[in-house]
């Protein structure tokens, strides 16, 4: 019997590429950069599935040229990348990569604030490039000052998986948890002592806002300059989730005038990002949207991507399916 084929659109860990290759018939782009458009245009002419990244955009125009593709293993948690509900309107599967990277990506939301808070990058370049010992002064009063964390009041927005867990270690700074997400969760108001508010509450009275939502059509920049205008002066903006759920001319405005005191960003607008208004600006701290990046996280997600495509091979639902 033939195997069904699959296109990777990018080295993922190879032990999970052995072990689908005991199911289908593999090819993989092992570029660093994604297929090309038109590459993958012609590549997904004849696969039964694909295995896609976050910057693979999968839109009415791919699966129309794909008409064999029954499922799509995304290498991720987010899938905004992919037309969801063309895909459903024609019988394919969409599958994700929860939970196995919920702690990875709820440590990192936290390295970020704490690294905003205590304006760490800059006091790394300020050590290492010399600067220090050329100014001359051991140790000052005033020197590197940050904002404290313990004992202050975070606001998570959306609180699903990963803003669970970014609550669960704000318990252990003594932190007064505030929530905003669609649907309220008193189960988990009682287990992570969080309190639910209204969105423009939560920023009002929050000292670190972290954003955890997915990018949906309602949580598209709902981060603008009217909600900018309502955080507290030393508040803290942290984003983990995805680049358009924030104005960035907003914010770099919030940031410029002293709207808001910092904010440490994982996700841009547009994946790779450069700005030159935002990149000048001291109180941010900036990443390449690596929040789920650790060696156990990013082989998890192989191996859970390789479960969905397997299961599917053998006529099983794959486990994490999105679109049931
Ligand atoms: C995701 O999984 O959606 C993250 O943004 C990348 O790990």
């Amino acid at each position: 019997m033939r195997k069904p084929k699959v296109f990777i659109t990018r080295q993922i860990p190879e032990t999970a590429i052995n072990v689908i290759r005991e199911y289908y018939e593999v090819e993989v782009w092992r570029d660093e950069k994604e297929p090309p458009r038109e590459v993958l245009l012609e590549k997904v002419r004849d696969v039964d599935a694909l295995v896609t990244l976050l910057s693979d955009k999968i839109d009415r125009e791919i699966l129309d040229n794909a008409p064999r593709l029954r499922i799509i293993a995304q290498y991720a948690v987010g899938y905004d990348n992919i037309d969801i509900e063309e895909a459903t309107r024609r019988g394919i599967y969409v599958t994700n990569t929860p939970d196995v990277l919920t702690e990875a990506t709820a440590d990192f939301a936290w390295a970020l604030l704490l690294a905003t808070a205590r304006q760490l990058v800059d006091a790394d370049k300020f050590v290492r490039s010399g600067e220090w010992k050329r100014k001359g002064v051991a140790w000052h009063p005033l020197m590197y000052l940050g904002y404290d964390v313990y004992g202050k009041t975070i606001g998570i927005i959306g609180f699903g998986r990963i803003g669970q867990a970014i609550a669960r270690r704000a318990r252990g700074f003594n932190m007064k948890i505030l929530y905003y997400s669609r649907t309220r969760k008193p189960e988990k108001e009682e287990e992570l002592g969080a309190e639910f508010k209204p969105l423009n509450e939560l920023l009002r009275e929050s000292d670190f806002v972290v954003l955890a939502v997915p990018l949906t059509k309602e949580t598209y920049y709902m981060i603008n300059e009217k909600r900018l205008k309502l955080m507290k002066p030393m508040a803290i903006l942290i984003n983990i989730a995805r680049g358009k759920v924030v104005d960035t001319k907003a914010l770099i405005k919030a940031l410029e005038e002293g709207w808001i005191a910092g904010a440490g960003l994982d996700v841009f607008e547009e994946e790779p990002y450069y700005n030159k208004e935002l990149f000048k600006l001291k109180n941010v701290t900036l990443a390449p949207h690596i929040g789920s990046a650790t060696y156990g996280a990013r082989y998890a997600m192989a191996e859970l991507v390789a479960r969905n495509l397997i299961a599917f091979a053998k006529g099983e639902v794959p486990p994490t399916l999105v679109n049931r």
